[in-house]
């Protein structure tokens, strides 16, 4: 399988997404919000993003939260990232971000946002930088983040753009197929539909069993594999077969 993004539909309006927060007026706030459930593509899809930035010459700074942040440690993180040690007192490390993303343009990219936000001293401090900057914030969680934050009235109340990841349907799973598979396979309509309801249309299944189906048809050197054709090897990881 190639290691390359799809350009699917959740890719497609997150890329839609951030274009609007870039342009938004000067009366919407600035802050994005990307939510879904695991192995939907969301990291994915904001790395790519952040690769695409990078080659127009706008370098997003992007950190991913960890389980064991504090204040400090999310404030370290977002100030290596813009090029600097650590610099304490956490105010003097948070007006050196605000300097230097107001100075260069940069926009914020927090992954993983689900581990800060329950601290509402990151969860303010995110919103200093915002106000101090008003560049573009996009944070991304899994399917409870945007419950969790609708509780920070000042911050959800900066929330002017959002993108729900969605399962993949029919066509996303056709795209994955043709694109990342490195040989000349078909896969036949009923295989991809069986790969879309069992994986739940969570793309790091359906790639996995894709993956499966692509060292089938090599070895025994197909050129068209179906659910006839795949019989009833195990395709998914679960109790029932097939
Ligand atoms: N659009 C895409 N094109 C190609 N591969 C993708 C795409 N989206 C996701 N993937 C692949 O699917 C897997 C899961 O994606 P990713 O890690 O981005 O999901 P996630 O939503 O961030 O999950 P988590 O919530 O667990 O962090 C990755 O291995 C990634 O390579
Ligand atoms: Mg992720």
């Amino acid at each position: 399988m190639k290691r390359q993004i799809v350009e699917v539909k959740n890719v497609l309006r997150t890329l839609d997404m951030f274009a609007n927060l870039q342009s938004r007026s000067d009366i919407t706030p600035g802050i994005g919000l990307i939510h879904g459930p695991s192995g939907f593509g969301k990291t994915s899809t904001v790395t790519h993003m952040v690769n695409q930035l990078t080659n127009m010459g706008s370098v997003p700074a992007f950190v991913r939260c960890c389980a064991t942040d504090t204040p400090s440690s999310f404030l370290a993180r977002v100030t290596k990232e813009l090029g600097s040690d650590p610099i304490y007192p956490l105010r003097k490390s948070l007006d050196y971000i605000i300097e230097t993303m107001n100075e260069q343009q940069i926009a914020l990219f927090v992954d993983e946002a689900d581990h800060i936000v329950g601290q509402s001293k990151t969860m303010e401090t995110i919103r200093d930088i915002y106000d101090a900057t008003e560049l573009p914030v996009l944070l991304v969680g899994m399917e409870e983040i945007a419950r969790r934050i609708s509780h920070r009235k000042q911050l959800f109340n900066r929330i002017s753009e959002w993108v729900e990841f969605l399962p993949a349907d029919n066509e996303d799973v056709s795209m994955f197929a043709s694109e990342l598979m490195e040989v000349d396979v078909k896969v036949g309509e009923d295989m991809l539909d069986y790969i879309r309801v069992r994986s739940g249309g969570e793309v790091r299944r359906t790639l996995i069993a894709l993956d499966k189906i692509e060292r089938f048809a090599i070895s025994n050197d197909l050129d068209f594999v179906d659910r006839a054709v795949w019989g009833d090897g195990q395709l998914f990881l679960n109790n029932s077969r097939r």
